[in-house]
Protein backbone atom coordinates (compact mmCIF):
# COMPACT_ATOMS: atom_id res chain seq x y z
CA UNK A 1 0.00 0.00 0.00
CA UNK A 2 1.75 3.36 -0.42
CA UNK A 3 -0.10 5.79 1.62
CA UNK A 4 -0.60 5.74 4.97
CA UNK A 5 -2.65 7.50 7.88
CA UNK A 6 0.17 10.46 8.07
CA UNK A 7 -0.65 11.38 4.37
CA UNK A 8 -4.16 12.83 5.53
CA UNK A 9 -2.29 14.96 8.03
CA UNK A 10 -2.93 15.12 11.62
CA UNK A 11 -6.14 16.60 12.53
CA UNK A 12 -7.92 14.43 9.71
CA UNK A 13 -10.76 12.61 11.70
CA UNK A 14 -10.81 9.19 11.49
CA UNK A 15 -13.83 7.39 12.72
CA UNK A 16 -16.27 4.56 12.39
CA UNK A 17 -20.56 4.80 12.09
CA UNK A 18 -23.67 3.25 13.25
CA UNK A 19 -27.40 4.29 13.88
CA UNK A 20 -29.41 3.46 16.88
CA UNK A 21 -32.33 1.30 15.11
CA UNK A 22 -29.63 -0.88 13.71
CA UNK A 23 -27.75 -1.77 16.78
CA UNK A 24 -29.17 -1.01 19.59
CA UNK A 25 -32.17 -3.57 20.53
CA UNK A 26 -33.81 -2.94 23.67
CA UNK A 27 -37.02 -2.18 21.42
CA UNK A 28 -39.15 -1.37 23.99
CA UNK A 29 -36.66 -1.20 27.28
CA UNK A 30 -36.88 1.13 30.06
CA UNK A 31 -39.98 3.35 28.61
CA UNK A 32 -39.14 3.63 24.97
CA UNK A 33 -41.70 4.48 23.02
CA UNK A 34 -42.32 2.30 19.59
CA UNK A 35 -40.70 3.60 16.50
CA UNK A 36 -41.76 3.25 12.86
CA UNK A 37 -39.14 0.48 12.24
CA UNK A 38 -40.55 -1.41 14.87
CA UNK A 39 -43.73 -1.08 13.55
CA UNK A 40 -42.63 -1.48 10.24
CA UNK A 41 -40.67 -4.61 11.08
CA UNK A 42 -43.45 -6.24 12.89
CA UNK A 43 -45.53 -6.73 9.79
CA UNK A 44 -45.46 -9.72 7.28
CA UNK A 45 -43.38 -9.53 4.19
CA UNK A 46 -41.80 -6.14 4.84
CA UNK A 47 -38.36 -7.57 5.93
CA UNK A 48 -36.43 -9.84 4.41
CA UNK A 49 -36.88 -13.11 5.95
CA UNK A 50 -39.62 -11.14 8.23
CA UNK A 51 -36.49 -10.22 11.03
CA UNK A 52 -36.62 -7.06 13.13
CA UNK A 53 -34.17 -4.93 15.18
CA UNK A 54 -36.04 -6.01 18.32
CA UNK A 55 -32.56 -7.59 19.91
CA UNK A 56 -29.88 -6.42 17.02
CA UNK A 57 -26.74 -6.44 18.37
CA UNK A 58 -27.80 -5.68 21.78
CA UNK A 59 -25.37 -2.49 22.16
CA UNK A 60 -28.04 -1.09 24.65
CA UNK A 61 -26.60 -3.55 27.17
CA UNK A 62 -23.30 -3.89 25.54
CA UNK A 63 -22.04 -0.54 25.06
CA UNK A 64 -19.22 -0.64 27.52
CA UNK A 65 -17.93 -3.90 25.25
CA UNK A 66 -18.25 -2.01 21.73
CA UNK A 67 -16.55 1.26 23.28
CA UNK A 68 -13.73 -1.04 24.59
CA UNK A 69 -13.63 -2.22 20.92
CA UNK A 70 -13.57 0.84 19.13
CA UNK A 71 -10.85 2.18 21.31
CA UNK A 72 -8.87 -1.29 20.84
CA UNK A 73 -9.31 -0.53 17.04
CA UNK A 74 -7.69 2.66 17.48
CA UNK A 75 -10.23 4.52 16.14
CA UNK A 76 -10.80 8.16 17.37
CA UNK A 77 -14.10 9.46 16.64
CA UNK A 78 -17.62 7.08 16.90
CA UNK A 79 -20.50 8.62 15.29
CA UNK A 80 -23.60 7.10 16.57
CA UNK A 81 -27.64 8.28 16.70
CA UNK A 82 -29.86 8.86 19.70
CA UNK A 83 -33.18 7.05 19.10
CA UNK A 84 -35.82 9.54 19.15
CA UNK A 85 -38.36 7.21 20.77
CA UNK A 86 -35.92 6.29 23.61
CA UNK A 87 -36.14 10.37 24.51
CA UNK A 88 -39.82 10.93 23.87
CA UNK A 89 -41.54 8.10 24.02
CA UNK A 90 -44.70 9.67 22.40
CA UNK A 91 -42.43 12.00 20.37
CA UNK A 92 -42.82 14.72 21.96
CA UNK A 93 -44.51 15.76 25.65
CA UNK A 94 -42.79 13.96 28.20
CA UNK A 95 -39.52 13.09 28.28
CA UNK A 96 -38.27 9.66 29.44
CA UNK A 97 -35.59 10.37 31.99
CA UNK A 98 -34.43 6.67 31.29
CA UNK A 99 -33.40 7.21 27.85
CA UNK A 100 -31.51 10.45 28.36
CA UNK A 101 -29.64 8.30 31.07
CA UNK A 102 -28.62 5.85 28.71
CA UNK A 103 -27.15 8.50 26.28
CA UNK A 104 -25.69 9.73 28.99
CA UNK A 105 -23.89 7.09 29.99
CA UNK A 106 -22.96 6.38 26.11
CA UNK A 107 -21.27 9.81 26.08
CA UNK A 108 -19.54 9.31 29.23
CA UNK A 109 -18.30 6.06 28.16
CA UNK A 110 -16.68 7.71 24.87
CA UNK A 111 -15.20 10.39 26.54
CA UNK A 112 -13.98 8.42 29.01
CA UNK A 113 -12.15 6.03 26.44
CA UNK A 114 -10.73 8.93 25.13
CA UNK A 115 -13.32 8.74 21.58
CA UNK A 116 -14.73 11.50 19.93
CA UNK A 117 -18.63 10.83 20.00
CA UNK A 118 -20.23 12.51 16.94
CA UNK A 119 -23.91 12.30 16.85
CA UNK A 120 -26.80 12.06 14.45
CA UNK A 121 -30.04 13.16 15.23
CA UNK A 122 -32.61 11.32 13.25
CA UNK A 123 -31.28 8.56 12.00
CA UNK A 124 -34.87 7.26 10.47
CA UNK A 125 -36.67 5.68 13.23
CA UNK A 126 -39.32 8.37 14.27
CA UNK A 127 -41.73 7.70 16.96
CA UNK A 128 -44.83 5.57 15.89
CA UNK A 129 -46.76 8.33 17.46
CA UNK A 130 -45.96 11.07 15.23
CA UNK A 131 -46.26 8.69 12.16
CA UNK A 132 -50.21 8.54 13.11
CA UNK A 133 -50.63 12.31 12.66
CA UNK A 134 -48.60 11.76 9.58
CA UNK A 135 -45.10 11.87 10.34
CA UNK A 136 -42.91 13.39 8.08
CA UNK A 137 -46.06 14.58 5.19
CA UNK A 138 -46.76 16.18 8.75
CA UNK A 139 -45.61 20.10 8.52
CA UNK A 140 -45.49 20.02 12.38
CA UNK A 141 -42.59 17.78 12.18
CA UNK A 142 -40.84 20.80 12.33
CA UNK A 143 -41.66 21.98 15.44
CA UNK A 144 -41.56 18.26 16.57
CA UNK A 145 -38.41 17.92 15.88
CA UNK A 146 -37.27 20.87 16.88
CA UNK A 147 -38.32 19.96 20.63
CA UNK A 148 -36.57 17.09 20.50
CA UNK A 149 -33.35 18.86 18.46
CA UNK A 150 -33.35 21.21 21.81
CA UNK A 151 -34.41 18.33 24.27
CA UNK A 152 -30.86 16.34 22.92
CA UNK A 153 -28.46 19.51 23.17
CA UNK A 154 -29.65 20.35 26.34
CA UNK A 155 -28.68 17.35 27.73
CA UNK A 156 -26.21 16.23 25.86
CA UNK A 157 -24.30 19.46 24.29
CA UNK A 158 -21.49 20.35 27.02
CA UNK A 159 -20.03 17.25 26.02
CA UNK A 160 -20.95 16.66 21.97
CA UNK A 161 -19.29 19.09 20.20
CA UNK A 162 -20.18 17.62 16.92
CA UNK A 163 -23.57 17.19 16.07
CA UNK A 164 -25.04 16.18 12.29
CA UNK A 165 -28.66 16.63 12.08
CA UNK A 166 -30.38 14.78 9.53
CA UNK A 167 -28.94 10.78 7.77
CA UNK A 168 -29.64 10.86 4.06
CA UNK A 169 -32.67 12.99 4.02
CA UNK A 170 -33.30 11.31 0.33
CA UNK A 171 -33.23 7.87 1.56
CA UNK A 172 -35.62 8.08 4.78
CA UNK A 173 -38.48 9.93 2.02
CA UNK A 174 -37.60 8.58 -1.07
CA UNK A 175 -37.42 4.46 0.43
CA UNK A 176 -40.28 5.52 3.01
CA UNK A 177 -42.78 7.88 1.50
CA UNK A 178 -42.34 6.93 -1.94
CA UNK A 179 -41.38 3.39 -2.96
CA UNK A 180 -42.94 2.32 0.48
CA UNK A 181 -39.82 -0.29 0.62
CA UNK A 182 -38.40 1.17 4.25
CA UNK A 183 -40.70 2.16 6.94
CA UNK A 184 -43.44 4.06 7.64
CA UNK A 185 -43.76 1.89 4.32
CA UNK A 186 -45.62 5.45 2.38
CA UNK A 187 -46.20 5.52 -1.28
CA UNK A 188 -46.87 8.38 -3.92
CA UNK A 189 -45.67 11.15 -4.95
CA UNK A 190 -48.03 13.42 -2.72
CA UNK A 191 -46.10 11.45 -0.04
CA UNK A 192 -43.10 12.39 -1.07
CA UNK A 193 -42.84 15.77 -2.03
CA UNK A 194 -44.47 16.71 0.92
CA UNK A 195 -42.36 14.53 3.86
CA UNK A 196 -38.94 15.56 1.41
CA UNK A 197 -39.80 19.10 1.73
CA UNK A 198 -40.46 19.31 5.76
CA UNK A 199 -36.96 17.52 5.76
CA UNK A 200 -35.34 20.22 4.05
CA UNK A 201 -37.00 22.54 7.01
CA UNK A 202 -35.79 20.17 9.67
CA UNK A 203 -32.05 19.89 8.02
CA UNK A 204 -31.86 23.74 8.42
CA UNK A 205 -33.92 24.56 11.25
CA UNK A 206 -31.84 21.91 13.34
CA UNK A 207 -28.94 23.56 12.18
CA UNK A 208 -29.85 26.97 13.60
CA UNK A 209 -31.52 25.48 16.86
CA UNK A 210 -27.91 23.34 17.67
CA UNK A 211 -26.09 26.87 16.64
CA UNK A 212 -27.90 29.00 19.06
CA UNK A 213 -27.82 26.32 22.21
CA UNK A 214 -24.49 25.16 21.65
CA UNK A 215 -22.09 27.85 20.01
CA UNK A 216 -19.02 25.43 19.94
CA UNK A 217 -20.50 23.16 18.11
CA UNK A 218 -19.61 21.89 14.64
CA UNK A 219 -22.72 21.21 12.79
CA UNK A 220 -23.27 19.35 9.79
CA UNK A 221 -26.02 16.60 8.28
CA UNK A 222 -25.49 13.73 5.94
CA UNK A 223 -26.21 13.09 2.27
CA UNK A 224 -25.72 10.06 -0.12
CA UNK A 225 -24.50 10.59 -2.99
CA UNK A 226 -23.95 7.84 -5.77
CA UNK A 227 -21.60 8.68 -8.69
CA UNK A 228 -23.95 8.57 -12.09
CA UNK A 229 -23.33 7.73 -15.36
CA UNK A 230 -25.16 7.36 -18.58
CA UNK A 231 -25.22 3.68 -19.38
CA UNK A 232 -24.63 4.59 -22.87
CA UNK A 233 -22.76 7.79 -23.07
CA UNK A 234 -23.44 7.97 -26.56
CA UNK A 235 -27.20 8.40 -26.43
CA UNK A 236 -28.49 11.81 -25.92
CA UNK A 237 -31.66 10.15 -24.08
CA UNK A 238 -29.67 8.19 -21.73
CA UNK A 239 -27.96 11.48 -20.63
CA UNK A 240 -30.88 13.01 -20.03
CA UNK A 241 -32.05 10.59 -17.72
CA UNK A 242 -29.07 10.50 -15.79
CA UNK A 243 -29.16 14.56 -15.19
CA UNK A 244 -32.93 13.30 -13.83
CA UNK A 245 -32.03 11.12 -11.58
CA UNK A 246 -28.94 13.17 -10.48
CA UNK A 247 -31.43 15.82 -9.71
CA UNK A 248 -33.33 13.80 -7.73
CA UNK A 249 -30.94 11.55 -5.84
CA UNK A 250 -27.53 13.49 -5.40
CA UNK A 251 -28.81 17.39 -5.47
CA UNK A 252 -32.38 17.43 -4.67
CA UNK A 253 -31.59 18.06 -0.60
CA UNK A 254 -28.26 19.89 -0.49
CA UNK A 255 -28.85 22.27 -3.19
CA UNK A 256 -32.06 24.24 -1.12
CA UNK A 257 -29.47 24.04 1.93
CA UNK A 258 -27.04 26.00 0.30
CA UNK A 259 -29.55 28.46 -0.48
CA UNK A 260 -29.60 27.45 -4.24
CA UNK A 261 -33.57 25.77 -4.02
CA UNK A 262 -34.68 22.94 -5.50
CA UNK A 263 -32.95 21.67 -8.68
CA UNK A 264 -36.29 22.27 -10.58
CA UNK A 265 -34.72 23.27 -13.79
CA UNK A 266 -33.36 19.52 -14.21
CA UNK A 267 -36.55 17.68 -12.84
CA UNK A 268 -39.83 19.23 -13.79
CA UNK A 269 -41.96 17.71 -11.43
CA UNK A 270 -40.09 19.12 -8.13
CA UNK A 271 -41.86 22.43 -9.07
CA UNK A 272 -45.05 20.40 -7.34
CA UNK A 273 -43.47 21.00 -4.51
CA UNK A 274 -44.04 24.33 -4.49
CA UNK A 275 -47.69 23.20 -2.83
CA UNK A 276 -46.39 22.31 0.32
CA UNK A 277 -44.15 25.84 0.64
CA UNK A 278 -45.28 28.64 2.73
CA UNK A 279 -43.80 31.92 3.06
CA UNK A 280 -40.10 32.10 3.78
CA UNK A 281 -39.80 28.48 3.14
CA UNK A 282 -36.62 29.30 0.56
CA UNK A 283 -35.15 31.17 2.98
CA UNK A 284 -35.57 29.06 5.97
CA UNK A 285 -34.44 26.12 3.92
CA UNK A 286 -31.02 27.20 4.05
CA UNK A 287 -28.44 27.36 6.74
CA UNK A 288 -24.69 27.67 6.92
CA UNK A 289 -23.21 24.58 7.92
CA UNK A 290 -19.93 23.87 9.25
CA UNK A 291 -19.57 20.50 7.48
CA UNK A 292 -21.23 17.97 5.08
CA UNK A 293 -21.75 14.37 5.86
CA UNK A 294 -21.02 13.00 2.01
CA UNK A 295 -22.18 8.94 1.98
CA UNK A 296 -21.28 6.98 -1.05
CA UNK A 297 -21.05 3.38 -1.72
CA UNK A 298 -21.05 3.31 -5.35
CA UNK A 299 -21.82 4.17 -9.17
CA UNK A 300 -24.88 4.17 -10.71
CA UNK A 301 -25.35 3.17 -14.58
CA UNK A 302 -28.66 4.95 -16.33
CA UNK A 303 -30.43 4.01 -19.29
CA UNK A 304 -33.29 5.63 -20.46
CA UNK A 305 -37.01 4.01 -19.74
CA UNK A 306 -40.04 5.55 -20.74
CA UNK A 307 -42.07 3.71 -18.40
CA UNK A 308 -40.82 5.06 -14.99
CA UNK A 309 -43.02 8.07 -14.26
CA UNK A 310 -41.24 11.49 -13.74
CA UNK A 311 -37.53 10.40 -14.49
CA UNK A 312 -38.08 7.98 -17.75
CA UNK A 313 -34.95 6.31 -16.23
CA UNK A 314 -33.93 3.36 -14.40
CA UNK A 315 -30.83 1.70 -12.85
CA UNK A 316 -28.67 -1.10 -14.71
CA UNK A 317 -27.82 -3.13 -11.36
CA UNK A 318 -24.62 -3.72 -11.53
CA UNK A 319 -25.14 -7.94 -11.74
CA UNK A 320 -25.99 -7.22 -15.28
CA UNK A 321 -23.01 -5.44 -16.06
CA UNK A 322 -20.48 -7.89 -15.66
CA UNK A 323 -18.44 -5.75 -12.82
CA UNK A 324 -17.68 -6.47 -9.58
CA UNK A 325 -20.60 -6.21 -7.04
CA UNK A 326 -21.43 -6.08 -3.27
CA UNK A 327 -24.25 -8.63 -1.09
CA UNK A 328 -26.63 -5.24 -2.05
CA UNK A 329 -25.83 -5.68 -6.08
CA UNK A 330 -23.54 -2.47 -5.72
CA UNK A 331 -20.63 -2.01 -7.74
CA UNK A 332 -17.72 -1.76 -6.44
CA UNK A 333 -16.18 1.19 -7.87
CA UNK A 334 -13.04 3.30 -5.55
CA UNK A 335 -13.53 6.07 -8.33
CA UNK A 336 -17.04 6.88 -7.16
CA UNK A 337 -16.08 8.31 -4.10
CA UNK A 338 -13.41 10.52 -5.66
CA UNK A 339 -16.00 11.65 -8.20
CA UNK A 340 -18.53 12.85 -5.35
CA UNK A 341 -16.19 14.27 -3.04
CA UNK A 342 -14.85 16.79 -6.02
CA UNK A 343 -18.43 17.08 -7.01
CA UNK A 344 -19.32 18.46 -3.15
CA UNK A 345 -16.25 20.45 -3.02
CA UNK A 346 -17.99 22.05 -6.18
CA UNK A 347 -20.23 23.81 -3.94
CA UNK A 348 -18.95 26.84 -3.06
CA UNK A 349 -20.86 27.18 0.25
CA UNK A 350 -19.14 23.87 1.14
CA UNK A 351 -16.43 24.70 4.05
CA UNK A 352 -15.51 21.08 4.52
CA UNK A 353 -16.46 17.84 3.76
CA UNK A 354 -16.83 14.11 6.48
CA UNK A 355 -17.32 10.95 4.61
CA UNK A 356 -19.57 9.81 7.15
CA UNK A 357 -20.41 6.36 5.90
CA UNK A 358 -18.18 4.24 3.50
CA UNK A 359 -18.28 0.40 3.35
CA UNK A 360 -19.18 -2.97 1.71
CA UNK A 361 -21.27 -5.84 2.19
CA UNK A 362 -20.02 -8.84 1.18
CA UNK A 363 -20.50 -12.27 2.48
CA UNK A 364 -18.51 -13.55 5.43
CA UNK A 365 -17.75 -17.36 6.42
CA UNK A 366 -16.10 -17.89 9.89
CA UNK A 367 -13.37 -20.51 9.66
CA UNK A 368 -11.56 -21.26 12.78
CA UNK A 369 -12.44 -18.27 14.71
CA UNK A 370 -11.15 -16.00 11.90
CA UNK A 371 -13.03 -13.99 9.33
CA UNK A 372 -10.28 -13.42 6.34
CA UNK A 373 -11.96 -11.03 4.51
CA UNK A 374 -10.08 -9.27 2.27
CA UNK A 375 -11.74 -8.29 -0.41
CA UNK A 376 -13.86 -6.17 2.53
CA UNK A 377 -9.85 -4.49 2.98
CA UNK A 378 -9.53 -4.31 -0.13
CA UNK A 379 -12.63 -1.74 -0.65
CA UNK A 380 -11.62 0.20 2.32
CA UNK A 381 -8.03 0.61 1.14
CA UNK A 382 -9.01 1.69 -2.13
CA UNK A 383 -11.83 3.81 -1.33
CA UNK A 384 -9.33 5.50 1.48
CA UNK A 385 -7.33 5.85 -1.82
CA UNK A 386 -9.36 7.55 -3.37
CA UNK A 387 -10.58 10.39 -0.60
CA UNK A 388 -6.49 11.19 -0.53
CA UNK A 389 -6.34 11.54 -4.25
CA UNK A 390 -8.73 13.89 -3.99
CA UNK A 391 -7.38 15.65 -0.44
CA UNK A 392 -4.01 15.75 -2.91
CA UNK A 393 -6.03 17.79 -5.43
CA UNK A 394 -7.65 20.49 -3.27
CA UNK A 395 -10.40 19.00 -1.71
CA UNK A 396 -11.47 20.03 1.43
CA UNK A 397 -12.06 16.44 3.06
CA UNK A 398 -11.00 16.61 6.77
CA UNK A 399 -12.60 12.95 7.51
CA UNK A 400 -13.32 9.32 6.75
CA UNK A 401 -15.41 7.10 8.82
CA UNK A 402 -15.93 3.33 7.90
CA UNK A 403 -19.76 1.83 7.81
CA UNK A 404 -19.99 0.05 9.76
CA UNK A 405 -18.78 -1.15 13.19
CA UNK A 406 -20.10 -4.46 13.47
CA UNK A 407 -22.55 -6.51 11.15
CA UNK A 408 -26.48 -5.14 12.31
CA UNK A 409 -29.82 -4.62 11.15
CA UNK A 410 -29.98 -3.92 7.60
CA UNK A 411 -32.72 -2.27 7.42
CA UNK A 412 -35.21 -4.14 4.87
CA UNK A 413 -32.64 -6.54 3.84
CA UNK A 414 -32.31 -7.57 7.60
CA UNK A 415 -29.34 -9.24 8.73
CA UNK A 416 -27.87 -10.48 5.79
CA UNK A 417 -25.24 -8.00 4.29
CA UNK A 418 -22.90 -7.80 6.39
CA UNK A 419 -21.47 -4.48 6.64
CA UNK A 420 -19.53 -4.86 9.83
CA UNK A 421 -15.45 -4.32 11.14
CA UNK A 422 -16.63 -6.68 13.76
CA UNK A 423 -19.06 -9.96 13.08
CA UNK A 424 -21.35 -10.53 15.86
CA UNK A 425 -23.17 -14.10 16.13
CA UNK A 426 -26.45 -12.82 16.88
CA UNK A 427 -27.27 -16.55 18.93
CA UNK A 428 -24.66 -15.55 21.28
CA UNK A 429 -24.17 -11.70 20.79
CA UNK A 430 -20.10 -12.54 20.64
CA UNK A 431 -18.28 -10.35 18.72
CA UNK A 432 -14.94 -11.33 16.71
CA UNK A 433 -13.11 -8.64 14.96
CA UNK A 434 -12.54 -9.17 11.19
CA UNK A 435 -9.24 -8.73 9.41
CA UNK A 436 -10.42 -5.64 7.60
CA UNK A 437 -11.14 -4.34 11.41
CA UNK A 438 -7.35 -5.80 12.53
CA UNK A 439 -6.40 -3.61 8.75
CA UNK A 440 -8.44 -0.79 9.95
CA UNK A 441 -6.48 -0.84 13.58
CA UNK A 442 -3.52 -1.17 12.00
CA UNK A 443 -3.88 1.49 9.34
CA UNK A 444 -4.72 3.84 12.31
CA UNK A 445 -2.19 2.93 14.85
CA UNK A 446 -0.58 6.03 15.86
CA UNK A 447 2.95 5.13 16.29
CA UNK A 448 3.32 3.61 12.69
C1 LIG B 1 -27.40 4.29 5.73
C2 LIG B 1 -27.10 3.13 6.66
C3 LIG B 1 -27.12 1.84 5.87
C4 LIG B 1 -26.03 1.91 4.82
C5 LIG B 1 -25.89 0.66 3.97
C6 LIG B 1 -26.75 4.20 4.39
O1 LIG B 1 -27.68 4.51 3.43
O2 LIG B 1 -27.14 5.51 6.35
O3 LIG B 1 -28.02 3.14 7.71
O4 LIG B 1 -26.98 0.72 6.66
O5 LIG B 1 -26.27 2.99 3.96
O6 LIG B 1 -27.05 0.42 3.24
Amino acid sequence: MSFARKDFGDNFNWGVSTAAYQIEGAHDADGKGLSIWDSFSQKKRNILLGENGNEACNFYQKYEEDIALIRQLNIPVYRFSISWSRIFPEGIGKVNSEGIDFYNRLIDCCLAQGLMPWVTLYHWDLPDALQQKGGWVNRSIVQWFSEFVECCINNFGDRVKHWMILNEPMVFTGAGYFLGVHAPGKKGLGNFLAAAHHAALCQAEGGRIVRSLCADAKIGTTFSYSYLEPYRPNLVRDCKATAKVDALINRMFIEPLLGMGYPIKDLAVLNRIERYMKQDDEVNLAFDMDFIGLQNYTRELIKYSPFVPFVNAKIIKASKRNVPYTQMDWEVYPPSIYEALKKFNSYPAIKEIIVTENGVAFKDTLQDGRIEDTDRVNYLKDHIEQVLRAKKEGVKVNGYFVWTLMDNFEWAEGFNPKFGLVHIDFKTQQRIVKDSGKWYAQFLNPSI
